[in-house]
Formats: C-alpha cells, structure tokens, sequence
C-alpha cells in the first residue's frame, strides 16, 4: 500500500509518523518498506542515516524523491515493496499533489490548535482534484500532538469531522509526549525507545491498525 503523511503545514507531525510508520511495517511480517522523503529538507532521510549509524539497522529503504519525479519514481518502484510511506513537505508543493496522484491513502496529521485545523479545510479540495485522476485515494485526518487532558482534543475532532466524507476522522489520537521525540534523536520508532512508554506505543499501534487494518494492505 502506498500511504502519504502530508498537510500544507509545517510542524504538524507527518515526519515523525512517517518514520515511525515505516519501521512499525518493517518490523510487522518482515515487510519489505520503502520510505519516500517528498521534503526538500531531508528530514526522513537523515533520521534514516542516524537510525543506521546510531543503532547499526537498516530495516527500510529511504529515498529522497521531490517534485514530479515522486510520481514516476514511485510508481516504478512501488511493486518491489510491501508498503511505501512517504513523506512530504509542509506547503502546497508538487511532491505533495504528485504523491496524492499515486497514492492508496493519504494520513493528515492536525495538532488541536485553531491555526492548523483552519488549515487541514485547505487539503478537501486537494483531495477531492486527485481523486479526479486517482479513484482509489482516501483520505484520512488523525489529531496528532493532543494534549494529555483537556476539551481541546474533543473540540478538534468535531471540528475535523465537518471534513468528512472526504477527509474522513480517525479516532486515535496521538497525544504529544516526550517520548516521540526522544525516540527520533535515538534514531528509533516510539516503541524501541527505552525506556519504553507503553501509552505512546499503543497510540502508535492503533494508528498502524487504523490505517492498514484491511487484509492484504
Ligand atoms: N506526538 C508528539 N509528541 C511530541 N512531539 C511531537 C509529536 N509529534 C511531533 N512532535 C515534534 O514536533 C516537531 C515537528 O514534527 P515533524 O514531524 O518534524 O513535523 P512536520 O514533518 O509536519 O514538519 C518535531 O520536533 C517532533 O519531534
Ligand atoms: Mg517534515
């Protein structure tokens, strides 16, 4: 399946669930995972050089892939993988509209704050124009960066949920934890991070089951 992390902002998470993504599909069934970095920033693509020096795995292929070469690339590339994850940049770029044309489902990550929920309204219309050309998108938004307690979260997903059926919400928040970034400057997913957060990686778990609970994906 090939899956996009990707909103219009910066800062919302897609790097940080994109890379945890990879690896949780890696490690599932010894999946065979490519990891396309769409950013001009590399970020996936380091975090990829500091996992292999920092903790000697290389468990998936990360590639950096930017502009209308993502979908060529991709769709070359796509059949020798179980599962492509790719990551884009947080602006309305061509990697991003490139990757929505060969994608099976797009992952749009939306913090419970006012600026970024206003700005997930600008992907409907983005989605709805490359489902023009590819059928098979869907879409999904999941509130990432949730805070631990608070009417914040349950406002948010309301508010997420008036962008259905296009974007349609998923229930299974990401809260904003320590842990997820301490894991990245290891150069590891939230559930090898020692020592181990048992809340953040069930959040990590119901997202993987969220996202590819259809069997064959
Ligand atoms: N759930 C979370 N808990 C804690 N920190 C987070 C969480 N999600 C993202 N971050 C941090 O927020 C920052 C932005 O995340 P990043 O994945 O780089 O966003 P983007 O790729 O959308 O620009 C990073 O420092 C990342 O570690
Ligand atoms: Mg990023």
């Amino acid at each position: 399946m090939i899956l996009v992390v990707g909103h219009t902002k910066g800062g919302v998470g897609k790097s940080l669930l994109a890379v945890n993504l990879a690896i949780a599909r890696a490690r599932c069934g010894h999946r065979k995972v490519l990891l396309v970095d769409g950013d001009h920033q590399a970020t996936a693509v380091k975090f990829t050089e500091l996992r292999a020096q920092v903790t000697g795995k290389s468990d998936y292929t990360a590639i950096s892939l930017v502009g209308s070469a993502l979908r060529t690339q991709v769709r070359q590339l796509a059949p020798n993988y179980n599962d492509v994850v790719i990551d884009v940049g947080g602006q309305d770029t061509t990697s991003l509209r490139a990757a929505l044309t060969v994608a099976h489902k797009l992952l749009v990550p939306v913090p419970p704050r006012t600026w970024e929920i206003w700005a997930t309204e600008q992907l409907v219309p983005l989605v709805e124009e490359a489902q023009e050309i590819n059928e098979s998108l869907r879409a999904f938004t999941v509130i990432n960066a949730a805070d631990p307690q608070g009417q914040d979260n349950e406002q948010a997903a309301c508010l997420l949920r008036e962008f259905e059926p296009t974007l349609t919400y998923l229930d299974v928040p990401l809260v904003r934890r320590k842990t997820w970034s301490d894991a990245i400057t290891q150069g590891q997913a939230v559930h090898e991070c020692k020592p181990r957060n048992s809340k953040a990686v069930a959040e990590l778990v119901a997202l993987v089951r969220a996202i590819y609970r259809k069997a064959g994906n």
